[in-house]
């Protein structure tokens, strides 16, 4: 059992009873969040990259809950360096954690921090928590080696930008979701700002015309897989 919930632009938390994970929260300074930084406990808290929508609240929640953060190298150093506790990985590794395996995938996208240091190659990561594997694209345009992350593990939920402008737009996450024909694609990344603006419907209904099935979550809703 693996519960999902979804905390708006890229953010989500994972619970399988016994663990949380907590991916990407952008909470404080976001538009359309409804849950406070200070309201969320997690004891592993996942960065994909280190631009502020993702990075975000991270190093505050990891710190506040004593919680393990994991991330590349670089952006590990860097939220060691600010007093968290870290777990250093790399593009390609996996490790198994309490909760699961998690391993980080390519993504083609930036990562350097709100003062423009450097902090690694930005990620994807695949997580198999509570019986079910979890495909979170982070950032990224569309690249064709998804189809790698596709036949190498069976992905169940697929979390994959839609908003354009700095990742996938509709048409080119509706190709990826095909690359990677994950049980369940849930679109992220879109209408937090104006530039990011997307319909969710639409991606839902593209998806739904290759034979795929696309779920919108809610701000807040949680589902059950
Ligand atoms: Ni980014
Ligand atoms: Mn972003």
């Amino acid at each position: 059992m693996l519960k999902l919930t979804y905390l708006s632009h890229s953010s989500f938390l994972l619970d399988d009873g016994a663990n949380i994970v907590l991916i990407d929260p952008f909470l404080t300074g976001n538009p359309t969040a409804k849950m406070k930084a200070g309201d969320i406990d997690a004891g592993f808290v996942v960065i994909t990259h280190a631009h502020g929508d993702h990075l975000g609240d991270g190093l505050d929640i990891a710190k506040r809950n004593d919680a393990l953060v994991i991330a590349v190298n670089e952006l590990a150093n860097y939220a060691a360096s600010q007093g968290a506790i870290a777990h250093n990985m790399h593009i390609g590794g996996g490790w198994d954690f309490p909760f699961g395996r998690l391993k980080f995938t390519i993504a083609h996208h930036g990562s350097a921090n709100n003062d423009g240091q450097y902090m690694g190659e930005p990620a994807g990561v695949v997580i198999t928590m509570g019986g079910k594997t979890v495909y979170h694209c982070g950032d990224t345009g569309l690249f064709m080696d998804m189809q790698l992350i596709g036949e190498l593990d069976r992905i169940d939920i697929m979390l994959v930008p839609i908003g354009d402008n700095f990742t996938m737009g509709i048409d080119d996450a509706v190709k990826a979701v095909e690359f990677v024909n994950p049980g369940v694609a849930i679109p992220i990344h879109y209408n937090t700002f104006p530039v990011i603006e997307a319909d969710p419907e639409e991606f839902a209904g593209k998806v739904a015309a290759i034979g795929k099935i696309a779920k919108v979550m809610g701000i807040g809703e949680m589902m059950e897989f």
